[in-house]
């Protein structure tokens, strides 16, 4: 299918090319788009940063791990296209200039793609938005003074220029690809994807391609036939439902931590630290959950809350509670052809810890992650949801620690039995993000921590004090 997008303000049209053909390698082979980077083709660095501006909004995203495909009917803003028509610096650029935030330079466009996205959209979270983007000789001093200095600026016009173009100009593509590039879909609709997986389901699901990229980048593995999700505007909706807030599998995890951060804070805050903004704006929760690593940072959470996963073959639905998904290591309850379609949260007061443990405060894959929903009346618990990640092959519930603290008084001495417990519930492993031993004592530190956060004493690693 001809791939229809708005690059630098122009409307390009691309056909025949693989479908698994990277917008980094495009721009910089096929276009001469130099200025955009390749550091570390994973997602990692944020050299390749580009901005992508679709019906909702402009987003900073990592070029590096994103296919052409997906950018049908969006918009791109590449580091060439952020100065102005003759050359006008944008006030981002002037102020790494004024504020020496440069040095070799190779980090520089990646940079000034983030900060110019986020002085669009008026985010000043600076130490948030950069995140994602490494620099290796400058310092980050230099580099967050000039996005503060810049934060105060109009936005230059022809920033403007990428908005409304989505409904307006693009036509709607054909389903399937063709010609010359392996078969892929693109279904536009969850019935439309529903049909086509289930007469396809050898097929590979692409949704933000934060996983699968790398299948790409880094195992150079073919994927000889895909469906991308990404135009199933109905697979993206939140709606508050009688059971509970229902969040689409193609909800990306920006919207997610939106969605969370006043209902369930410490769900917000461990999601921050998930990826970086341009992992968050691409990954979606669908495709987190699909992958079944016991490693990714919802479903412990989800877990906790009591969180029903909706999955769907065809025609058929079906639903479970979402622990019931991870079955083992690399296996889940989940048939071919089928696919996740939504996660209900049910509504419910907030009783919820989440902490997320990695080497890198940010932009780190966690070591251990732990979600505790404890409810404790007239002093008692009542109801105990542990869940953690990085403790086995799967997500999985600490039943014996949950065990050991129900009908208890909710204290630090049941707090320890419940984290003694844990050694009858896993079995860690040692393996490059921490040992075995260091896991068990770690997942056992977040049950005191979620008692000492029950007394108001602090606990955020941020607060520490000397
Ligand atoms: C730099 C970087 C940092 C990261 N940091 C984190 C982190 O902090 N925490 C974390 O948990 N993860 C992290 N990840 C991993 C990744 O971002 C997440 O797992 C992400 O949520 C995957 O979503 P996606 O939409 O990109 O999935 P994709 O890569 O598109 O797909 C992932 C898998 O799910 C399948 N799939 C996708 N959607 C569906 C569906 N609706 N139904 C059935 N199958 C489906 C795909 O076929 C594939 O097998 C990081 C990744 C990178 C590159
Ligand atoms: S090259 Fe490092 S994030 Fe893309
Ligand atoms: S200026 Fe050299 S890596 Fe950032």
């Amino acid at each position: 299918m001809t791939i229809t997008f708005l690059l630098n303000g122009e409307s390009v049209e691309v056909d025949g090319v693989g479908p698994t053909t990277t917008l980094l390698d495009w721009l910089r082979e096929t276009r001469g788009l130099t200025g955009t980077k390749e550091g570390c083709n994973e997602g990692d660095c944020g050299a390749c940063t580009v901005m992508v501006t679709d019906g909702e909004r402009a987003r900073a995203l990592n070029a590096c791990i994103l296919f052409l495909p997906q950018l049908h009917g969006k918009a791109v803003r590449t580091v060439e296209g952020v100065s102005g028509p003759d050359g006008q610096l944008h006030p981002v650029q002037e102020a790494m200039v004024d504020n020496h935030g440069s040095q070799c330079g190779f980090c520089t466009p990646g940079f000034v793609v983030s900060m110019a996205t986020a002085h669009l959209n008026r985010q000043t979270d600076h130490d948030d938005q950069l995140a994602g983007n490494l620099c290796r000789c400058t310092g980050y001093a230099p580099i967050v003074r000039a996005a503060e200095s810049a934060s105060a600026a109009p936005v230059p016009d022809w920033m403007h220029a990428d908005q409304g173009f989505f409904l307006a100009q693009i036509p709607r593509g054909e389903a399937e690809g063709r010609g010359a590039e392996p078969p892929y879909a693109q279904p536009d609709s969850t019935d439309a994807l529903a049909a086509w997986y289930a007469d396809n389901p050898d097929a590979t699901l692409v949704a933000g391609a934060t996983d699968v990229g790398l299948w790409v980048t880094k195992q150079l593995r073919d994927l000889p036939k895909i469906a991308f999700l990404n135009r199933c505007e109905d697979l993206k909706q939140i709606e508050e439902t009688a059971a509970g807030l229902r969040i689409g599998a193609m909800v990306t995890m920006d919207r997610v931590l939106d969605a969370m951060r006043p209902r369930h804070p410490a769900y917000a805050e461990m999601i921050r630290r998930y990826g970086s903004a341009q992992v968050r704006a691409a990954a979606t929760i669908g495709g987190n959950i699909a992958n079944g690593s016991p490693i990714g940072d919802n479903p412990p959470a989800l877990i906790a809350l009591g969180a029903t996963l909706h999955l769907r073959h065809g025609d058929t639905r079906r639903e479970m509670p979402i622990g019931d998904f991870f079955i083992d290591y690399g296996k889940q309850d989940r048939a071919p052809g089928e696919f996740v379609e939504a996660v209900t949260i049910p509504a419910q007061p907030d009783r919820l810890r989440v902490y997320k443990l990695s080497k890198r405060f940010d932009q780190d894959i966690s070591a251990v992650c732990g979600a505790l929903r404890i409810t404790v009346e007239d002093g008692t618990v009542t109801d105990a949801r542990i869940a953690f990640g990085g403790m086995a092959g799967i997500p999985k519930r600490a039943a014996a620690a949950e065990k050991a603290l129900l009908g208890q008084s909710w204290s630090e001495d049941s707090a320890r039995r419940a984290a003694a417990a844990l050694d009858e519930d896993f079995t860690p492993l040692s393996d490059m993000r921490a040992s075995a031993n260091y896991r068990m004592e770690t997942a056992r530190s977040m049950i005191l921590r979620a008692w000492h956060e029950d007394q108001g004493l602090p606990i955020s690693v941020l607060e520490v004090a000397p």
